[in-house]
């Protein structure tokens, strides 16, 4: 008889599997781990005899996906504090940033970085998110917008998650800004991000996924069309940060690519609603970056519900405009800001988190998933987007081991 790695007993499940109970909710059950991945889970009255290496005792405490946090810009030097006050004061966004501010600040911060500098910063976020329960989280390039910066900023990703035992991707987010260097010449530096930053980075293989910022301070449809044209002649998918500030058509123009995801979407027309819906591209909706900014325009929640397009929720941890360290706070923004219930919260950051990742081996607690677990200390998995600032969890597991043993 084959063994078990590792057996946890009496549990409460939340699977997270769409289409059955709420949650997916399995009670008075046990989970098993063979290399890795689930082997078995169901009620403990069902069972089977197995010898396990190692058992646990959930003691009635729940268990669910481990969370993914799946829109970061976690690498990066300095913070933007300054200017979050000269916001308060009058400043907007785009004011700020067409001074020279914004992005760009912290583009000089983090090209002045070394490598050890940004990874001792990276980490001290990562853990932070790690301590809540996530096991997998995608890091953007974009504070470098050169060749040698990018690379480093996803080398420092790479490396930080690896060192702290979790999954990481990382995506290439050449398209942020315009460099200074290009001041005015923005077609010029998407010509050097189509033909030499993004075949490097391909050649490099140190990104999983392309994204850009469309919008009017930032890249027009047209530009970003290019980026991703070449993105897809490479193999990589593409995702946007589409209609954040305005209705640039960004929802659309990510569909017409089969985008992995749209993130933000607060001014998305009913048209690129349809259109997520018709390619199957993730809306990846940020309240973090929603309340820092102090947003009114809400993202188009029902017509997403409507047209069954599946809804992740994300930090967006950067230090402009979402300086925001902690999923199960975003968990709640979400309720609070955009009316999502908590379970919507949940799969949010599990399920439809991994596919807004492109990953179908987790996100949900099934057999032959990936063994990546968070065990909590609540009664219900709607107390997750319910308290804030508490932290319930008890045991996180990254292919069924603990990281760090
Ligand atoms: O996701 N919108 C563009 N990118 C970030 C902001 C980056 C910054 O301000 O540093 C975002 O909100
Ligand atoms: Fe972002």
């Amino acid at each position: 008889m084959q063994d078990w790695d590792l057996l946890l007993t009496d549990a409460s499940i939340a699977t997270m599997s769409s289409g059955g109970a709420a949650y997916g909710i399995i009670e008075d059950a046990a989970l098993a781990v063979v290399d890795g991945q689930i082997a078995w889970l169901g009620a403990m009255a069902d069972l089977p005899a197995l010898h396990a290496r190692e058992t646990v005792s959930i003691d009635g405490r729940w268990l669910t996906p481990a969370l993914i946090d799946c829109h970061t810009h976690l690498v990066f030097a300095g913070n933007r504090a300054a200017e979050f006050e000269q916001r308060l004061k009058g400043a907007t966004y785009e004011e700020i940033s067409r001074n020279g501010g914004g992005i760009m600040a912290t583009v000089s911060a983090t090209r002045a970085a070394d490598a050890s500098t940004l990874a001792g910063q990276t980490a001290s976020r990562l853990q932070l998110l790690m301590a809540e329960g996530c096991a997998t989280i995608e890091i953007k390039s974009g504070y470098g917008l050169d060749m040698q910066t990018e690379i480093r900023m996803l080398e420092v990703a790479r490396r930080v998650a690896a060192s702290c035992g979790i999954s990481v991707r990382t995506t290439f987010l050449g398209a942020h800004a315009v460099p200074v260097e290009f001041c005015g010449k923005a077609d010029a530096y998407i010509d050097l991000v189509c033909e030499e930053m993004l075949p490097a980075i391909h050649e490099s293989q140190l990104a999983d996924a392309v994204d850009a910022y469309c919008e009017p301070i930032a890249f027009s449809t047209e530009q970003v069309g290019r980026v991703f044209q070449k993105a897809s002649s490479l193999g990589l998918p593409v995702k946007l940060h589409a209609d954040q500030l305005s209705d640039s058509g960004g929802a659309e123009l990510a569909a017409s690519f089969n985008a992995l995801s749209a993130d933000h979407l607060e001014y998305t027309h009913f048209n690129g609603v349809k259109a997520l819906a018709k390619a199957g591209t993730v809306a990846v909706l940020l309240p973090g970056a929603f309340l820092t900014l102090g947003e009114t325009k809400l993202p188009p929640v029902n017509q997403l519900r409507d047209e069954s397009v599946p809804i992740a929720i994300a930090t967006d941890c950067n230090p402009g405009t979402s300086p925001v360290c902690s999923i199960r706070t975003t968990m709640a923004l979400a309720t609070s800001l955009f009316r999502l219930t908590p379970e919507e919260c949940l799969a949010g950051v599990t399920r439809n988190a991994a596919r807004a990742l492109g990953l179908n081996d987790r996100g949900r607690l099934e057999v032959g998933m990936r063994a990546d677990i968070a065990a909590w200390d609540i009664g219900h998995p709607q107390e997750l987007s319910y308290w804030i600032g508490t932290n319930e969890l008890t045991d996180l597991y990254v292919a069924g081991r603990r990281p760090g043993q």
